[in-house]
């Protein structure tokens, strides 16, 4: 069908909506009335507003994460590969293997949240080097984010809050998601992704842009991505139906009785165009891609994961981090909650 010039801005206004709502909200109504002030994304937004916004969206629960609240930690080591060496002079990709201290989690700051639902889910990976150093390696199930910036991604959660009589309001949301475009591709994705089957069969993304750098200081800039040596694989109707809320866990420590549950690591090396600050923008799939190494998990369970803040700014020397405004806003987020977490806040 051919668009007419006059239809191409409502048609797309509305295909924006259904693309990332999937819900019959009144796309007439919210979708083609112009960008009203609730549709903006703040100004500036601090990491103690994301705090509280959690806080407000997911309740007070003293002593946890105040997003991925839910998970479970496990012990493996990474095996690097070579590859990167044509990139990096970083002296951990030379070793054979370093201990991995790892947490699989879900999104959110519900720390019962029902494993069976679609939606986020993520990976914390730190590896320690020879000399103290660590690399932490923190990523989703999702390539791109919710936005190309904290105060996007803030403005959308706002729009989940419930209105005034305590009622969620789909319409607010819709409209937020069709006046800020930068939301609807990480939406989008969600909408068309089971909830994985285990946390073993889920890929995880680091979404950010990262560089390589070598002896001469030249930067090679990469995203990564953590495959799963099993394969992807989403929980069917059928599991989703009869499975309990909780079996995350214990189908991981059933799955690593069998054998290591393991998974590789690669990094997309990206073009001058692809971008370096906007985590909503994905780069072409036809970047070329390089193998950084194997993790390989070999048990699961206990508390070590609870004195570990898995800040990805965290890198070890040969690896840098970008300016992506999301990636700076993660390092006093999660700070603020690290704290807070460790003083039963
Ligand atoms: C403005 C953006 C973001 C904010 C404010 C934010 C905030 C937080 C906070 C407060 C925590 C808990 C930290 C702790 O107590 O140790 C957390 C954990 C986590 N976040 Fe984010 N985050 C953001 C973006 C992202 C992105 C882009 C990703 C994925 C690429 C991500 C993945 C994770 C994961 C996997 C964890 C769990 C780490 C663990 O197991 O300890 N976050 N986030």
């Amino acid at each position: 069908m051919k668009i007419h010039q006059q239809q191409a801005p409502t048609l797309a206004k509305r295909f924006a909506c259904k693309l990332a709502t999937g819900v019959s909200i009144s796309l007439a109504l919210v979708c083609t009335s112009s960008v009203s002030l609730a549709q903006k994304a703040p100004e500036s937004v601090s990491a103690n507003d994301f705090i509280e916004l959690f806080a407000k969206l997911g309740g007070q629960h003293p002593g946890m994460r105040k997003a991925h609240a839910r998970g479970v930690c496990a012990q493996g080591v990474f095996k690097p590969a070579k590859d990167a060496l044509q990139y990096s002079n970083a002296s951990f990709l030379t070793q054979q293997s370093l201990p991995a201290q790892v947490r699989f989690s879900l999104g959110g700051p519900n720390p019962v949240a029902d494993e069976r639902t679609p939606g986020t889910r993520g990976i914390g990976i730190q590896l320690s080097l020879p000399g103290g150093d660590k690399y932490n390696i923190t990523g989703n199930n999702s390539p791109v984010f919710t936005g190309k910036n904290p105060e996007t991604f803030f403005g959308f959660l706002q729009t989940l809050l419930p209105d005034e009589n305590g009622q969620a309001n789909p319409a607010k949301t819709g409209a937020y998601i069709a006046a800020n475009p930068s939301v609807q591709p990480a939406l989008a994705y969600a909408r068309s992704n089971p909830a994985p089957a285990s946390f073993s069969r889920s890929d995880y993304f680091g979404i950010h842009t990262f560089f390589f750098e070598n002896e001469q200081g030249e930067q090679t800039k990469f995203r990564w991505h953590l495959s799963p040596d099993a394969g992807v694989l989403g929980l069917s109707e059928e599991e989703s139906k009869t499975l309990p809320p909780t079996f995350l866990e214990e189908r991981l420590t059933s799955e690593l009785a069998e054998g290591t549950v393991s998974f590789t690591l690669s990094a997309a090396i990206g073009n001058e165009q692809d971008s370096v600050i906007d985590p909503s923008q994905q780069w072409p799939e036809e970047r070329p891609v390089i193998t950084l190494g194997t993790l390989e998990i070999n048990q699961a369970g206990g508390d070590a994961c609870t004195a570990i803040n898995f800040d990805p700014n965290v890198v070890p020397s040969g690896i840098k981090t970008s300016d992506d405004p999301v990636l700076k806003m993660r390092s006093p987020a999660y700070g603020i909650s690290f704290g807070k977490r460790l003083s039963q806040q």
